[in-house]
């Protein structure tokens, strides 16, 4: 028995911020922002948590196959942004939903959040001890971006996404195969400061605008070239897929630079890479069901296709997810 994708739903708050809105705000520049990572706006929400977000892409789900809340047995959300530190934001998303048959976590994977739950999930189903499980990515970044820092805050935005996975019995279908790799050394180059029991915050924290997004983007930046394209290519390799058997590459939106140089490890034309870093920004655990849900609702995926999904993010955590996509266009 495999676990399958059978529906899939995202959502971004209503309100835009492109790359000039910043230039009162911060030496930069729209150029450097475009050339340098992609990104041309971002959506952010100043109000409300991360589960308002993800909230109607969990409804949309559930609505496409039909089904109501009291049929999800497991909620896995992926987020570094909950929308408090206890209790999770599984927890509270399950009680907006009407979900009183599951029970659930959040996952803390950064970037690769989304992957480490959908491979989690997927492997919930396979084995029988739940039904259907929703798996839910998304972060509200504007939360913990210092908008004084060019460095970090112009690279990221708000937005997320769900997909339902359920048993498929035909095993061709569903999650095929996954590489999910880890590397602690990373977080002296990605990490928050203070807000966790290390440092709980304090006047002086807040003042040293500790609560914010640190990144050394160099060090990072070569560490997610090499990793994700590792990954990516390695899934293909010992699936015995080549380029033309791949229909896409679902890449974490990080930086274009950073997709470009995975999808050419893996041979792909540009056209088998789903981008939509130019309308979104990094929205971390929440761009590759962003990225689902658009080739779904733009009819650009069919059943039967072979997906490669793949991310880099703090930890370091990194992997690679190959799936055969199980929906009817
Ligand atoms: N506008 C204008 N100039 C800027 C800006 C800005 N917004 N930000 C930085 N600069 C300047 C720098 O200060 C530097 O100036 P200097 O040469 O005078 O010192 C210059 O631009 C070059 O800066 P670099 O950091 O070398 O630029 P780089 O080409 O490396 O791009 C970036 C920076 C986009 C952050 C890149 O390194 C990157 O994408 N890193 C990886 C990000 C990533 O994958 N993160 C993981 C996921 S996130 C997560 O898990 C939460």
């Amino acid at each position: 028995m495999k676990a399958a994708i059978t529906a899939v739903a995202h959502n971004v708050p209503p309100d835009v911020y492109d790359n000039v809105w910043f230039e009162s705000k911060i030496d930069t520049n729209d150029e450097w922002i475009k050339t340098r990572t992609g990104i041309t706006e971002r959506h952010f929400a100043f109000e409300g948590g991360v589960t308002d977000i993800l909230l109607p892409a969990a409804k949309s789900v559930l609505e496409q196959r039909g089904l109501t809340p009291e049929d999800i047995d497991l909620i896995i959300l992926a987020t570094i942004t909950p929308d408090r530190v206890f209790p999770s934001s599984a927890a509270i998303l399950q009680r907006k939903l009407g979900a009183t048959n599951a029970w659930g976590f959040d996952l803390a994977g950064a970037c690769s959040g989304f992957l480490y739950a959908l491979v989690t999930g997927a492997k919930m189903v396979e084995s029988g001890a739940v039904k259907r499980a929703l798996i839910l990515g998304g972060d509200k970044m504007s939360s913990i971006l210092n908008f004084e820092d060019r460095t970090t805050c112009v690279l990221f935005g708000d937005g997320g996404g769900a997909v339902l996975l359920e048993a498929t019995d035909d095993d061709t279908f569903g999650v095929v195969d996954h590489i999910l790799r880890m590397d602690g050394r990373g977080e002296d180059f990605l990490h928050q400061k203070a807000g966790g029991s290390l440092r709980p915050p304090t006047i002086e924290t807040v003042t040293n605008r500790e609560h914010f997004v640190y990144q050394e983007g160099q060090a990072v930046f070569k560490s997610a070239v090499k990793g994700m394209a590792d990954v990516s290519f390695e899934i293909m390799q010992r699936n015995e897929l080549t380029a033309d058997d791949v229909a896409w590459l679902v890449p974490h939106q990080a930086n274009l630079r950073i997709i470009d140089a995975t999808a050419d490890r893996m041979g792909l034309s540009r056209d088998k890479v789903m981008i939509n870093i130019d309308r979104f920004g990094n929205t971390t655990a929440g761009t590759i069901p962003i990225c689902l849900s658009e080739l779904h609702i733009n009819k650009k995926v069919a059943k039967g296709d072979y997906v490669v999904l793949s991310s880099f993010g703090a930890g370091y955590t990194w992997g690679s997810v190959l799936i055969r996509w199980a929906i009817d266009t």
